[in-house]
């Protein structure tokens, strides 16, 4: 192999594995879709929104959990965060979210926005506040978290980013 194109695999490898998380395209969506499914939460739109994917994975490569950002402007939807049933409460779900919210700010994001039935504590330790859902943007209003049916009683939380410079 060339050294220029293993040069090239290397910068791949690191952008692909920015904030601990690796970078997963629509044909790794399978195994996410799943586990979405049978949580009852929605995936409709997670092959074709504008969402950046992620996964959190074992020192092995084998995924642990999924969560995505769902891109609007200047803001965005923290959507499918899951981890494998069996692999809950030992630290995954909240390194991810510190992960995801990094991207976020990474890519010049001023808010996340998000709805949660039963995980409301989970995100407020990790500084999300109770928003009030017609207060977001009028395209994340519209966007499938938003207008999906459970979420009608689900709790609206927002995360107002800083640069990580402040
Ligand atoms: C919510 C979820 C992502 C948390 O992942 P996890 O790996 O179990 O979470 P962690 O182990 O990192 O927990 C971090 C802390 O949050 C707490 N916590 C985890 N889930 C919680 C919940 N649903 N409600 C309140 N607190 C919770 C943990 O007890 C832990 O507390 P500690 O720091 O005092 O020990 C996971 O339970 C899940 O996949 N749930 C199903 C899908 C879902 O509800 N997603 C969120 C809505 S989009």
């Amino acid at each position: 192999m060339l050294k220029s194109s293993v040069h090239n695999n290397k910068i791949d490898q690191e952008n692909q594995m920015q904030n601990g998380l690796k970078r997963i395209n629509k044909k790794e969506l399978g195994d996410l879709k799943i586990i979405l499914l049978s949580e009852g939460l929605p995936v409709q739109t997670i092959g074709f929104a504008p969402i950046s994917f992620f996964s959190i994975t074992a020192e092995n490569g084998a995924p642990l959990g999924w969560g995505g950002i769902e891109i609007y402007n200047d803001a965005a939807v923290l959507r499918s965060v899951v981890i494998k049933n069996a692999l809950r409460g030992m630290g995954s779900g909240k390194k991810l979210v510190k992960a995801l919210i990094n991207e976020a700010r990474d890519l010049g994001l001023k808010k996340l926005w998000l709805l949660t039935i039963n995980a409301e504590t989970f995100f407020s330790r990790l500084g999300f506040q109770h928003a009030i859902r017609s207060e977001a943007p009028k395209a994340i209003q519209q966007c499938e978290e938003f207008t999906w049916g459970y979420n009608d009683t689900a709790h609206c939380m927002c995360l107002k980013l800083k640069p990580a410079c402040e």
